[in-house]
């Protein structure tokens, strides 16, 4: 049997380059290696304790199933779901609750960043988060998690919650390891040293964008005093991330970058990227849109993916309870 990787995404609006280079097309070369069994699910649940126009959260599960869809996760290969379809998760997430300390969720960075920092009126959902992916992995028994690098705090969560439950009831969960990819942060365009992050829409660069907005945004980035294309993320943080970016893009080392643009001006080296992410993004947006089409043939994709994964589940969830003593 092959080891299992889980992940998912929430279903916020279209994602940005960030996103994409850091969970989606790193989902999509995992399930081509052949290595894993994989999971990738909807984190329609998790998305719920942002602030939400009721008129658009439908549309942003459909669109997030399109654009898996269209950057290559293919049902044949993955199992394809969404979290609020399998109730597994939420039974699970409650299990583990009792034995999460409460002081180890208010010490989570994104907790603090959203609660603390900005002083936002905390839902308890934002505080109990990491619990309930802790139960979207540990319900899959995956060894491989693919995340971006502000999510290996919650990793680490889960792998303490998985050994205290193993050493209360008896073997019953895999620790969990996280895979990042080598793009695992791509910072702001206008601000290099804060990461691309939708909740400043100003400095991202979305997968939806026109190649007219792709191309002004990137002649606009922010660049670094000096002139050479060069990868150095302290003094030039700027170029470095565009450095990123295109290698991120096109598949080409940091090196084989410098190499190419030695002695090419800043504006030089952005056309060239600008063109790079046009290209790439041109096919996707056209199979997203194909995707996004109410026929009908996506929500059977995800009825067929919601199935498989309830039975793995639930099968799972048969097993905690047992050995907690629960009648099931
Ligand atoms: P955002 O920060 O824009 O709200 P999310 O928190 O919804 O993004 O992240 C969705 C996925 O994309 C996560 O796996 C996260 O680690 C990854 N991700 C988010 N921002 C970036 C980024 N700037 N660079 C690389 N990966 C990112
Ligand atoms: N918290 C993750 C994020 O913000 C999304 C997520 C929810 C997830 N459950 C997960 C990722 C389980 C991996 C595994 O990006």
């Amino acid at each position: 049997m092959k080891p299992i990787l889980v992940s998912g995404i929430k279903p916020e609006g279209p994602l940005h380059i960030g996103n994409f280079l850091g969970s989606l097309k790193n989902f999509v070369e995992l399930q081509n290696s052949g290595k894993y069994d994989c999971y990738f699910f909807i984190a329609d649940l998790h998305s719920l304790t942002e602030e939400f126009d009721l008129k658009q959260k439908h549309n942003q599960i459909l669109e997030l199933v399109a654009e898996y869809l269209a950057a290559g996760l293919d049902p044949k290969k993955s199992v394809i779901f969404l979290q609020s379809a399998v109730p597994a998760h939420s039974e699970l997430m409650w299990l583990l609750t009792t034995i999460t300390p409460e002081g180890e969720l208010r010490r989570m960075t994104q907790y603090k960043d959203k609660v603390v920092i900005k002083k936002l009126d905390a839902n308890t959902g934002l505080l109990m988060y990491p619990i309930l992916m802790a139960a979207d992995i540990l319900l899959y028994d995956a060894k491989f998690v693919p995340v971006g690098d502000d999510q290996v705090q919650h990793i680490e969560l889960t792998r303490t919650l998985a050994r205290k439950f193993n050493s209360k009831f008896g073997k019953t969960f895999i620790e969990p390891q996280p895979i990042l990819t080598e793009v695992s942060r791509v910072m702001s365009l206008d601000e290099p040293k804060k990461k691309m992050s939708k909740s400043r829409p100003a400095g991202c660069l979305f997968i939806d964008d026109s190649p007219e907005v792709i191309r002004k945004k990137i002649m606009s980035a922010t660049t670094d005093s000096g002139k050479d294309v060069k990868y150095a993320p302290e003094e030039k943080p700027g170029i470095s991330n565009l450095i990123l970016l295109y290698g991120g893009i096109s598949g080409d080392t940091t090196r084989e970058i410098e190499r190419r643009f030695a002695g090419a001006s800043y504006a030089e080296f952005k056309k060239s990227l600008a063109e790079e992410v046009v290209k790439t993004l041109a096919p996707f947006q056209k199979k997203k849109k194909k995707f996004m089409k109410k026929d009908g043939s996506t929500s059977r994709t995800i009825a067929a993916g919601n199935k498989k994964a309830n039975a793995a589940a639930s099968k799972k969830l048969l097993e905690v309870k047992k050995k907690i003593g629960l009648f099931s």
